[in-house]
């Protein structure tokens, strides 16, 4: 079955998985299904709640042409397990917490994003701690996945 809604998940909801939700509608938009599905993320801390994405995330974003400005972090809850099909952890910690975070009743499926996407096990590296150049890579290398995904789930 291919997933009808997708959970985006990393650290803090405010630097990788808000990339990838928004590239991600962006791209599935283009091939006007998007509205079929219902696409988030989410972070697995508290610390930014409410919150934009980092800025240096909405300006590089921007300048390769994808508006994620309006998106607001939230944590990861316990009913997205059973709310999502598809639940994709940025990085191996990550899936590791989603899976210790999963009840035994959830219907979602959780997965490495790149390995998912790309079959490609590795992780998005955090660019929280570093700067423009390490936002511009992330952003590449999601644009990437973004593109395999849509090829994935809509073709
Ligand atoms: P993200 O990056 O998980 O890609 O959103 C981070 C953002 C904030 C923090 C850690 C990672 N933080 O510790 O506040």
């Amino acid at each position: 079955m291919k997933p009808q809604s997708i959970l985006f998940v990393c650290l803090g909801n405010i630097c990788r998985s808000p990339l990838a939700e928004g590239i991600f509608r962006h791209r599935a938009n283009e091939t006007g299904i998007a509205g079929t599905m219902t696409i988030a993320s989410a972070g697995l801390g508290a610390w930014h709640i409410g919150n934009p994405p980092d800025p240096r995330g909405i300006r590089i974003a921007a300048e390769s042409g994808f508006d994620i400005s309006h998106q607001r972090a939230r944590q990861v809850a316990t009913e997205d397990f059973h709310r999502f099909d598809l639940i994709l952890g940025m990085d191996r910690s990550n899936v590791e917490a989603l899976d210790d975070l999963c009840p035994p009743s959830a219907t979602a499926d959780i997965a490495l994003y790149l390995e998912y996407a790309l079959g490609r096990t590795g992780d998005v590296p955090d660019p929280y701690y570093g700067g423009d150049a390490d936002f511009k890579s992330a952003i590449v290398l999601i644009e990437e996945a973004s593109a395999a995904l849509v090829e994935k789930i809509f073709r």
